[in-house]
């Protein structure tokens, strides 16, 4: 299969993977054959990408690190929490608390904790999907690190609510789909101290847990906010979530911007890391998250196009590739290990 943008589609392919609706729901079932109608819902409800099975991909697999069901099951619990809100002066993390730890389980279960950027995101529902990725991204860097089961339990339950406090900001700041304002700014940065206090006013956590929500704008170089802590001073999990709240946010389309590709974000990563990131947090970051995803279309400086077949865990940015149309356009099936064919590289990505 591989991850093709929903413009480029033809009508008549089939779908490889089911595509689900904010709430959790099957909007299109794995092996439909696209009709003109579907592929303009799938536009309709913001979804720019899906997983095609063709020809051209035949035999690549693309594997999640959560189970979809576990991962939507999460969605819809952040969803219920943060429309619920205003019902309500608390929060109840109860569920929550379940389901980060079904994430963490089966994270610890998998032989193979790559995070592959599977999920198809809604732009609509961001915060949500947003808030799993940045937990399930965080647990996966803290695995790296050797985090104990008690650790990755606090850790993910704090991600996963970590930005929790836009529940007291204003809607209209919160969506707005052009440049923020100063003030407008300075509102927005009261979530990580708001959603501290809520998550603390719940009762139903630990203290660490919540205070990532205070900590993940702190940046390592003393620039961030709320308190513009330093390097050490700022709490381990704060600087995980800090970094995985950037690659998600930079790898997702927002009303007020396009996505970055995958390797600009790992490029960003990798260089503002010397001054933002903990580069200890950045070394294990990059490690289980792919630069180039699996199953997606690259330009090799042959002028070649290829699929990305496998992730190369030493050399990132030199996977496994299945060249499927020389520098003619003429289709071709060669694989080619860029990690043994140092002339040839990844120029950028590319729909094949
Ligand atoms: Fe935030």
């Amino acid at each position: 299969m591989r991850r093709v943008s929903v413009d480029s589609v033809p009508v008549g392919a089939k779908l490889a993977r089911t595509v689900f609706s904010s709430d959790g729901g099957v909007l299109l079932m794995q092996g439909v054959e696209l009709k003109q109608g579907y592929l303009d819902l799938l536009k309709k409800r913001g979804i720019a990408e899906i997983y095609l099975d063709d020809d051209l991909s035949e035999g690549i697999e693309v594997h999640d690190v959560v189970n979809e069901t576990t991962r939507n099951e999460a969605v819809s619990l952040v969803k219920k929490i943060m429309t619920g809100y205003c019902f309500s002066d608390t929060i109840d993390v109860e569920n929550v608390k379940k389901v980060v730890n079904k994430i963490v389980d089966e994270l610890l279960a998998s032989d193979d904790i790559l995070y592959n950027l599977t999920e198809i995101k809604t732009v609509d529902d961001y915060t949500f999907e947003h808030s799993v990725s940045v937990c399930i991204l965080s647990l996966i860097t803290g695995i790296g690190l050797g985090m104990d089961m008690a650790q990755l339990r606090e850790l993910g339950l704090g991600a996963i609510l970590h930005d929790i406090g836009k529940l007291c900001i204003p809607r209209e700041i919160l969506k707005k789909p052009s440049q923020l304002t100063v003030e407008e700014f300075e509102e927005i940065k009261k979530h990580t101290v708001l959603g501290y206090e809520l998550l603390k006013k719940s009762g139903q956590l630990y203290l660490v847990s919540a205070y990532i929500a205070l900590g993940h704008h702190e940046r390592y170089d003393g620039s961030g906010y709320p308190l513009r802590l330093k390097n050490e001073e700022i709490q381990m999990y704060s600087r995980i979530v800090a970094v995985a709240d950037v690659y998600d946010s930079l790898t997702s389309d927002r009303v007020y911007r396009k996505k970055l590709k995958s390797h600009e974000v790992y490029d960003y990563i990798t260089s503002m890391g010397i001054h933002h990131f903990d580069p200890l947090v950045v070394e294990n970051f990059v490690k289980f998250v792919t630069v180039y995803p699996v199953g997606s279309g690259v330009l090799l400086n042959t002028r070649e196009r290829a699929i990305v077949v496998q992730h190369n865990v030493k050399m990132p940015t030199r996977p496994l590739v299945r060249i499927v149309y020389d520098e003619n356009m003429k289709r071709r099936s060669k694989e080619l290990d860029l990690s043994q064919e140092r002339g040839v590289f990844i120029v950028d990505t590319c729909e094949v």
